[in-house]
């Protein structure tokens, strides 16, 4: 087989870029990506796209119509297609068995047996969704027990480590793509077959083939390992924070050893993202049920550790504003859970958002990429909050950062865009109420500048000195 169309279930911030840049490649390969949801195609087809991703854009306009289809048609798509990528949601289950921990298979599921219904040929089925050790397994059991006579199929695990924000980037000068199948002629046809999509621009030595269970597995790993190195830096901040010691000169220390590396060494207000907590509690999960439950504590922490910061940040900055934020107005920077996407999946920015108004304040909210109505969405969730009224009371969202800081008691910055570096932090200070605080959960202020101004400021992993004359005025009837 030859393929020469491809088809991916699910639309999504992973199928989205992919396969525009599987389409970009390969142009001689037709590409439709196709979801149950059609305001999401609709927007793949829109001049707005349905995600923020930079480069991301220019892909879409210069393949779409040519070579690369979004469609909610998931029936022609599936019974053309030589390949399928399956890059559907898996989220953690919230109810029922492994609830809180296990994902939920239920669109892996939903999608195999959509491909099963519907194929009349020869398919090779790829898990691109990030799913526990052996979900291969389930996906051909669904595959064959409904399978028409003369079609085959071909299982294949290629996990995708795209980050958001930088997903153009990632996919096109990948550090490797990941491929596991069966270790059959069959199956090892199908891999060369994957494999050659991918070397349009992948050189072949960073093409690394395995069997499926190291692949499925590898794709947790690699996502509990870089989480863990953000746990631990996170737990060093608070010691820093404890002693005198700098957070960022021991990342720096730390990670100029180069069996350490200084990549994903970022103390910050704690790791958000739609796969660190999830793809961490899968194998948390996976662990349990193979009864090793040290392994299971061990990656447990890492989790643990993170809940810990992001309590441990908001605590603090309820504590300097002399313990009570009630009837307060604190103005929230950055609500995406990184800068360059809009995304806000399990963003440190709710947590922060939720304990401040629960201890009654008012908070002014702006970010430079998130949809007004996707904050409502986030922060008036069952999940979050009891009384949606009294929090959309409490709530306001602005489209600029200048006017979400008038009247403001503190900021708290919650994600690292840019352009929060260069703000005129003098024209803030002036419009804010005083002592006007600053709790910066990225690190990525000048924080000498804002003392200087009259701001009282903090940040995580580094104790900040206020000069004496600012410290004992208290900023209130300061001159500065
Ligand atoms: P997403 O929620 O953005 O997109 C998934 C899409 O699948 C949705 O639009 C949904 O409507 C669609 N869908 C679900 N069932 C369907 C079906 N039966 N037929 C057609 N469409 C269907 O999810 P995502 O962020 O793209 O993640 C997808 C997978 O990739 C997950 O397993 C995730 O863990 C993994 N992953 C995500 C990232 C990331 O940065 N977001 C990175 C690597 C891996
Ligand atoms: C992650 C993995 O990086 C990617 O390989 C995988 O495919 C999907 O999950 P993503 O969640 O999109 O990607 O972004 P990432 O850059 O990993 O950041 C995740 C979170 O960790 C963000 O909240 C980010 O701000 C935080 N982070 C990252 C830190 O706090 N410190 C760091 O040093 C790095």
């Amino acid at each position: 087989m030859v393929v020469k169309k491809i088809c991916c279930v699910g639309a999504g911030y992973v199928g989205g870029p992919t396969c525009s840049v599987i389409a970009l490649k390969c142009p001689e390969i037709h590409v439709t990506v196709v979801d149950l949801s059609k305001s999401r195609i609709d927007q793949w087809n829109s001049d707005k796209l349905p995600i923020y991703e930079p480069g991301l854009d220019e892909i879409v306009k210069q393949c779409r119509g040519r070579n690369l289809f979004f469609s909610t048609d998931i029936e022609t798509a599936i019974l053309e297609a030589d390949l399928i990528f399956i890059s559907v949601n898996t989220p953690t289950k919230t109810i029922g068995n492994g609830k809180g921990r296990a994902p939920d298979l239920k669109y892996v599921e939903g999608a195999a047996r959509m491909i099963a219904e519907i194929a009349q040929s020869d398919k090779i089925v790829v898990e691109k969704s990030t799913v526990p050790v052996r979900a291969a397994e389930s996906i051909l059991k669904i595959l064959s027990a409904n399978q028409k006579p003369g079609v085959s199929y071909q299982i294949l695990s290629n996990p995708e480590f795209l980050a958001e924000g930088t997903a153009i980037n990632d996919l096109i000068n990948a550090d490797r793509v990941l491929i596991g199948g069966e270790e059959s002629p069959k199956g090892k046809a199908a891999i060369e077959e994957l494999c050659g999509i991918y070397e349009h621009w992948i050189p072949r030595e960073k093409i690394f083939t395995t069997n499926t269970w190291s692949s499925e597995l590898s794709k947790l790993a690699a996502n509990a390992m870089l989480a863990q190195r953000i746990s631990s830096i996170n737990s060093l901040s608070a010691v820093c924070e404890a002693t005198g010691a700098d957070v960022s000169e021991v990342a720096t220390a730390v990670g100029l050893d180069s069996r350490i590396g200084s990549k994903f060494l970022q103390a910050s207000i704690g790791f958000g993202g739609s796969c660190f907590q999830k793809d961490i509690l899968n194998l948390v999960y996976i662990c349990e049920c193979l009864n090793l439950p040290e392994v299971a504590a061990y990656w447990q922490q890492v989790v643990d550790m993170n809940e810990y910061q992001k309590s441990r940040f908001t605590a603090k900055v309820i504590q300097s504003l002399f313990n009570t934020v009630s009837g307060k107005t604190v103005t929230i920077l950055g609500f995406a859970f990184k800068k360059n996407t809009g995304d806000t999946r399990e963003t440190p920015a709710i947590h922060v958002a939720k304990t401040l108004l629960d201890e009654g304040a008012t908070l002014k909210i702006y970010d430079p990429k998130v949809e007004e109505d996707q904050i409502y969405y986030d922060l008036t969730h069952p999940a979050v909050c009891e009384s949606p009224e009294t929090v959309k009371k409490a709530i306001s969202v602005y489209h600029d950062a200048y006017s979400a800081c008038e009247n403001s008691h503190a900021i708290v910055l919650c994600t690292e865009w840019d352009e929060f570096k260069t703000l005129d932090y003098h024209k803030i200070y002036h419009v804010m109420m005083k002592p006007a605080y600053v709790f910066d959960g990225r690190k990525i202020l000048d924080h000498q500048t804002l003392i200087d101004i009259g701001f009282h400021v903090q940040t995580i992993g580094k104790t900040l000195q206020r000069p004496l004359l600012t410290r004992f005025c208290g900023g209130n009837t300061c001159m500065h």
